[in-house]
C-alpha cells in the first residue's frame, strides 16, 4: 500500500474565499486526483483558520461574535470549493473542539521538552500577518512589506519557543534534503533568514488576544494563532502527545504540504521546529506557490479587484468548474507568479480545451460516423508498438514525472503536447484524403490511433478537467470514470471492436468561451 498525505494552508476567515485561496486548492485537488490515479490511499486535508486578532477585530468592526463570524465564512470556503469540485477527504476548522484540545496538549509538551520560557518583551505586531515583525524587514515608512500597514506596538509578557535552539539542526536538514523545499529555488530565501533567528512569542496576553486557545493552566495567556494553526496538520489526524491514533500513525509524515510563498517561514522554519522539539518526523515535501495577480495587480479589498471563482463562472456562464480549474492550473509555472485576465482566461481555454482537445475528438467521432457509420471493426484496432501509441505512453510517463516535481502547470503542457502531435498526424496522414482514395483500412486505423489517444489524453486531464474527461470517455462509449482510472494499467488498444457512436450522439466536449460576452468578471 502506498499511502500519499497532502495538504494546504488553511485559510483566514474574515473574508470570503476568493481567486487566490482557490489557486492553492485547486492546484492541491490536481495533485490529489493525480495521486489517486497512482497510489492506493490518498489523504487530502483543507480547512480554515479561524483564530486571532484579526478574526476578533473583524467581527467586533460587524457587531457579531468572532464564532458567528467564523460559522459564516467557513461556510463560504466550504461552498466555494463544493463548486470548485474539490475533492479533499477532511476540512478542519482550528475552533473545532478536538483541534483546540489537542493544541493545549501539544503546548504542554513544548514546554515539558524545555523548549518554552516566560520573557518581557516590545514588538511590532502586524495583524495581517499575525507576526511580530523585524524593525529591518520594514519599509522606509515602517510598514509592513505584504500589508502596507503600520505594525502595532506591542509591550507583553509572552511566552517564547526557543527557536534558536533549532537551527543548526534546520540548516543541516535543508542542505542535506533537497527535497524538503521546493521548488528548490525557494531553500536559500529560507537559508538566510535562519542566518538571523531568534527565539519567537509564542503567546499574547489575554487582554491583547482572547479569540484564540488558552495555555492549560495559565488563562492569562493565549496560545499564538500560528502553533495553533499549523498544528491542524497533525490534529486533523487524531495526534496526541501521550496517545496518537491509528489515522496518525499512518499518515503523518506529509507527503507534500502545499502553502503559498507568503508563509513559507512559517512552514520551512517555525513548523519544523514544532515538530522536532514533538520528536515527530518532518514532513518531505513543503512546496511553495507563487501569488496570483488580477490583470497584473495585488488583489486587495481597498483597490477593490478582488475577484471570487463564481465571479469568473457566472461571467463566462460556466456549467461547471473545469475550465476555471485548468484556466488556474496553466497560470504560472511551479512556484512563480501568474495572473489572471478575462482575456487571457478566454483565449487559453479557447485554444486548449475547445480548439485543441475538444476538436480532435469531435471531428474525429464525425469522421468515424462518416467513413464507417460509427463502427469500430476488429481489424481497425491498431498495435501498440505504433508511432502514436508510443508517443500516448510516452506522455503518460512525462506527465507523471512532472507530477513527482509538483509541477502541475507543466504536467498539462505535457498532456497539450501530445495533444498536438495528435493533431498533427491527422492533419499529416490526412484521414479524408485516405477515404476519398478508398483507403479505408488505413484510414480507420488513423481514427483508431486517434480515439485512443483521446482516451489517454482524458485519463491524464482528468485531475484538472474532472467533467470534460468524464464527458471524453462518454463520447467513446465508455463507462469508467477516467479519474479512477489508474495512469499504470493505461494500456493500448483498450476501445473494443463494435458501434462506438452515432451522429445524434456526438457532442463537444467543451463550448468555445464567448467572444462576445461584454465587459469583466465582476471585480470588488
Ligand atoms: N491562515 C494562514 C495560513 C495558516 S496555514 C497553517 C493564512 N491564511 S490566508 O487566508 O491569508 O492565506 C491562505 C493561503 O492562500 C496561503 O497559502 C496564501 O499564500 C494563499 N493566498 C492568498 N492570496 C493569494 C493569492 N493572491 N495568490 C495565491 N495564493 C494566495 O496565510
Amino acid at each position: 500500500m502506498t499511502k500519499f498525505y497532502l495538504t494546504t494552508a488553511i485559510d483566514y476567515v474574515n473574508g470570503a474565499p476568493h481567486i487566490g485561496h482557490a489557486y492553492e486548492k485547486i492546484q492541491t485537488d490536481v495533485l490529489a486526483r493525480h495521486f489517486r490515479q497512482r497510489y492506493d490511499d490518498v489523504y487530502f486535508l483543507t480547512g480554515t483558520d479561524e483564530h486571532g486578532i484579526k478574526i476578533q477585530k473583524t467581527s467586533a468592526a460587524k457587531g457579531i461574535t468572532p464564532k458567528e463570524l467564523c460559522d459564516e465564512n467557513a461556510n463560504k470556503f466550504k461552498e466555494c470549493w463544493a463548486g470548485l469540485d474539490i475533492s479533499y477527504n477532511q476540512f478542519i476548522r482550528t475552533t473545532d473542539e478536538q483541534h483546540e484540545q489537542i493544541v493545549q496538549k501539544i503546548f504542554k509538551k513544548l514546554q515539558e521538552n524545555g523548549d518554552i520560557y516566560k520573557h518581557s518583551y516590545t514588538g511590532l505586531y502586524c495583524s495581517g500577518c499575525e507576526s511580530f515583525l523585524n524593525p529591518r524587514d520594514l519599509t522606509e515608512d515602517g510598514l509592513c512589506p505584504d500589508h502596507l500597514k503600520k505594525p502595532e506596538e506591542v509591550k507583553e509578557e509572552n511566552y517564547f519557543f526557543k527557536l534558536s535552539k533549532y537551527k543548526d539542526r534546520l540548516v543541516e536538514h535543508i542542505k542535506t534534503h533537497p527535497e524538503f523545499i521546493q521548488p528548490a529555488f525557494r531553500a536559500n530565501e529560507v537559508l538566510n533568514q535562519l542566518e538571523n533567528i531568534e527565539d519567537i512569542s509564542v503567546s499574547r496576553s489575554k487582554e491583547s488576544v482572547n479569540w484564540g486557545i488558552p495555555v492549560l493552566g495559565d488563562d492569562s495567556q493565549t496560545i499564538y494563532v500560528w502553533i495553533d494553526a499549523l498544528s491542524n496538520y497533525i490534529t486533523a489526524l487524531g495526534y496526541d502527545p501521550v496517545n496518537p491514533s491509528e489515522k496518525f500513525k499512518r499518515y503523518w509524515p506529509a507527503d507534500v504540504q502545499v502553502i503559498g510563498k507568503d508563509i513559507l517561514k512559517f512552514h520551512a522554519i517555525y513548523w519544523p521546529a514544532f515538530l522536532m522539539s514533538l520528536d515527530l518526523p518532518l514532513p518531505k515535501t513543503i512546496f511553495a506557490h507563487g501569488w496570483i495577480t488580477i490583470d497584473e495587480t495585488k488583489m486587495s479589498k481597498s483597490l477593490g479587484n478582488v475577484i471570487a471563482p463564481k465571479d469568473v463562472m457566472e461571467h463566462f456562464e460556466l456549467s461547471h468548474p473545469d475550465a476555471f480549474r485548468y484556466f488556474m492550473m496553466t497560470a504560472a509555472p511551479a512556484g512563480r507568479d501568474g495572473n489572471y485576465s478575462d482575456n487571457d482566461f478566454k483565449e487559453k481555454v479557447n485554444a486548449d480545451l475547445a480548439n485543441n482537445i475538444g476538436n480532435l475528438l469531435n471531428r474525429t467521432l464525425n469522421m468515424q460516423v462518416k467513413y464507417f457509420d460509427g463502427e469500430i471493426k476488429p481489424e481497425f484496432i491498431t498495435p501498440a508498438d505504433n508511432e502514436i501509441a508510443k508517443a500516448a505512453l510516452a506522455a503518460v510517463q512525462a506527465v507523471k514525472e512532472r507530477f513527482d516535481k509538483f509541477e502541475v502547470a507543466e504536467a498539462a503542457q505535457e498532456i497539450v503536447n501530445f495533444s498536438n502531435t495528435v493533431n498533427k498526424y491527422v492533419n499529416d496522414t490526412a484521414p479524408w484524403g485516405l477515404a476519398k482514395e478508398e483507403k479505408m483500412l488505413e484510414c480507420a486505423q488513423v481514427l483508431y490511433n486517434v480515439l485512443e489517444s483521446m482516451r489517454f489524453i482524458a485519463a491524464m486531464l482528468a485531475p484538472y478537467c474532472p467533467n470534460i474527461a468524464q464527458d471524453v470517455y462518454t463520447q467513446l462509449n465508455l463507462e469508467a470514470n477516467p479519474s479512477d482510472v489508474k495512469l499504470d494499467s493505461l494500456k493500448w488498444a483498450q476501445i473494443p471492436a463494435g458501434k462506438i457512436t452515432e451522429k445524434e450522439k456526438i457532442k463537444p466536449v467543451f463550448l468555445r468561451v464567448d467572444s462576445e460576452i461584454a465587459g469583466a468578471a465582476k471585480k470588488g
